[in-house]
């Protein structure tokens, strides 16, 4: 089988996840990197050996070797970088959001229609946690009965205090949105992955806790918790917390809180999803772990064991039990579906996000703003 030949356009904190799981999976080769900071793309290719480092978007996008191009860029340059990828003919791995507005990812996805051979996928990367994966194959199989309550929340802590600062925080490098389109974008897509269902109107309350924070006068790391030497005050109009209750297409309801202010929290994205015969709960800060809730039995907590995973969802483990897989695996099974899809010639089941679904999600964000605004329900 031809390996694919892959580049990865930004190398900041996730770019190196990208580079990693490159690595892992069969299928591909890390040929080239661009990134805006020369300096950090040189020492990237040095340390990893990677064979190009290209000098511009054009330079990479232009070489016939490349045949995937992975975006991991800040948000607010997804639609342009991506747009152009797909019309170089190139395959699409772009990091979530897609883009920032529904309008754009309209665009993104007519101008996918207009390069068919072309396969593109957005990384919703918790979809593939393997227990994730379980429980939709066991919501497929009707064992929690109809899903009527989904409720659960995502919470950080790396924007804590005033000293703080991301490009998150930012409309012009982020769009409008901060927590809803960073993290509860994660949040929504994997609830509606594993339930089958769509939310389709919110009731949101969205907040800027902490309305001026001290912007470092130099460029910092994502996720730092250093306080800069030198700063300006700047104001903040992106939401730093958001809580939404929503009804969905098939009927259920639920609610979800998202925030990043949240202490002692690194990754808590969590849900438990009620059905008419059952509960499902779930944590990625324990994601080996899976809860079901029953009312006349036992409740059980169950540990990930490729043994008795239900075939489907058994695809996609690959430690045996007792050997815990973490977020780094669950990245790395992501991104390997979108290739097997590729090598595949798109006929195997594509379980990473289509863009037509990541599309659904900036519209479901762009609504949570909205109703957050006008404190209302809005319909999506
Ligand atoms: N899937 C996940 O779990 C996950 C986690 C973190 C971040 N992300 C997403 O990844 C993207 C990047 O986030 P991050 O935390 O890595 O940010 P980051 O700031 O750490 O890295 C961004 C990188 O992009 C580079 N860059 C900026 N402008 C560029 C340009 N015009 N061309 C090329 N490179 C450019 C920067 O120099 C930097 O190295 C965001 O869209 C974010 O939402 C996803």
């Amino acid at each position: 089988m031809k390996k694919l030949k892959t580049a990865i356009i930004g190398l900041g904190y996730i770019g190196e996840s990208h580079i990693e799981a490159v690595n892992r999976i069969g299928g591909c080769t890390l040929y080239g990197v661009f990134d805006a900071n020369k300096e950090l793309a040189k020492e990237k290719t040095e340390l990893y050996g990677i064979p190009k480092c290209y000098d511009s978007i054009d330079e990479l996008l232009a070489d016939p070797e490349i045949d995937v191009v992975h975006n991991c860029t800040p948000n607010r340059l997804h639609h342009e970088i991506n747009c152009r990828v797909i019309k170089a003919g190139k395959n699409l791995f772009s990091e979530k959001p897609l883009c920032t507005t529904y309008k754009e990812a309209e665009e993104l996805i007519s101008v996918l229609k207009e390069n068919p051979k072309v396969a593109a996928g957005v990384n919703f990367n918790y979809r593939l946690n393997p227990l994730v994966m379980e429980m939709r194959e066991r919501i497929k199989n009707g064992e929690i009965g109809d899903v009527r309550i989904i409720t659960g929340s995502y919470l950080q802590d790396w924007l804590l205090y005033d000293t703080d600062y991301s490009w998150r925080l930012d409309p012009a490098l982020s769009g409008p949105s901060c927590c809803t389109a960073d993290i509860g974008s994660h949040w929504m897509d994997s609830i509606q992955f594993v339930t089958g269902h769509r939310i389709t109107e919110v009731m949101a309350d969205t907040d800027t806790v902490i309305p001026v924070r001290k912007k470092p006068k130099k460029a910092n790391l994502t996720f730092t918790s250093e306080v800069p030497d030198e700063y300006e005050e700047v104001e903040i109009t992106n939401e730093d917390y958001c809580s939404v209750m929503f009804r969905t297409d098939k009927g259920a309801r639920g609610v979800f809180y998202a925030s990043e202010l949240c202490a002692g929290h690194g990754c808590a994205l969590s849900y438990e999803i009620n059905g008419s015969k059952a509960s499902f709960g779930w944590n990625q800060e324990e994601n080996n772990k899976l809860w079901i809730g029953r009312r006349d039995e036992d409740n059980s907590l169950i540990s990930r064991n490729p043994n008795a995973m239900t075939g489907a969802a058994r695809r996609y483990t690959s430690l045996a039990k007792g050997h815990p897989e973490g977020w780094n695996d669950a990245f790395k099974g992501n991104m390997s579906a979108f290739y097997s899809y590729i090598a595949s010639e798109g006929k195997t089941e594509p379980v990473f996000a289509t863009l037509e679904q990541a599309a659904y999600i900036v519209k479901l964000t762009e609504a949570i703003l909205k109703s957050g605004k006008e404190k209302k329900w809005v319909k999506v």
